[in-house]
């Protein structure tokens, strides 16, 4: 099987990009920020604190999460329920780095993680998928851009949603995740050693995505 991995911060375009790629070449787009965002989700709705350590460790056993693809998109099930939508809120997003820098909620998402990339050939994007999850992918991307511009990228995409948002809050949040996911003890976001960092800073969506795809094929040979 074929295994691509694609990490970075916040907004970088990891899984925009991603899902056009993996439509390209046929291959299966696994978002695992979408798992951790499950896990911080039924959190906030047991009511626990996202740092709770025993709380959250607790939890786990309850906790019913699948994807499912549906016309090739992936979809996140809570308890059987579709909360594709509910995981990209606010209170989602606020919870979700201490919720991920739990060793047990890491160890609990790792199995499916490698049973997807076992079964297909996969682009999975997150933060410890080139160093951590899939260590022996053919292909490694460090996505990345300044955080002005990747909070710029998520401020467009909430206004296009009618959230009502500052720039200046998204461009908190995303320095805090940052801050997080670089800093936790356990997989913190970093480059892999054989990881190709690509700095998206400037371009456009079509830029990037013509520029990735382009990498990916060469080095695959196709
Ligand atoms: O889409 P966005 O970049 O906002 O975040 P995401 O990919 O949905 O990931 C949400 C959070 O989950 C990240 O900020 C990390 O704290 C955590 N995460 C992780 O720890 N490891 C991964 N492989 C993927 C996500
Ligand atoms: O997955 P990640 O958090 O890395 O980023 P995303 O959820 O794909 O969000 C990136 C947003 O920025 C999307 O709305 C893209 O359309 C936009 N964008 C981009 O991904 N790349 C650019 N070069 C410019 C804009």
């Amino acid at each position: 099987m074929i295994q691509i991995a694609i990490d970075g911060p916040a907004g970088a375009g990891k899984s925009t990009i991603a899902r056009k790629v993996a439509a390209q070449l046929g291959f299966l787009y696994v978002d695992t920020g979408a798992l951790y965002r499950a896990v911080a989700l039924h959190v906030l709705r047991a009511g626990a604190a996202a740092a709770d350590t025993a709380a959250v460790t607790a939890l786990l056993p309850s906790a019913h999460i699948s994807l499912r693809y549906e016309n090739g998109l992936q979809e996140v099930y809570l308890q059987g329920e579709n909360v594709s939508e509910e995981i990209r809120t606010p209170q989602v997003s606020r919870a979700v780095s201490a919720v991920s820098a739990i060793p047990e909620v890491r160890e609990f998402l790792f199995g499916l993680q490698q049973q997807l990339a076992r079964e297909n050939n996969v682009i999975m994007d997150g933060r410890d998928i080139g160093t951590v999850v899939l260590p022996q992918a053919q292909v490694k991307i460090f996505l990345t851009a300044s955080p002005e511009d990747r909070a710029q990228r998520r401020f467009q995409e909430m206004q296009g949603k009618g959230q009502a948002v500052s720039y200046e809050t998204v461009l908190a949040d995303i320095r805090k995740r940052d801050e997080q996911d670089t800093h936790r003890a356990v997989a913190p976001l970093k480059q892999a050693a054989d990881a190709v960092r690509v700095d998206t800073t400037g371009n456009t969506l079509e830029e990037s995505v013509t520029r990735l795809s382009r990498f990916i094929r060469k080095k695959l040979g196709l």
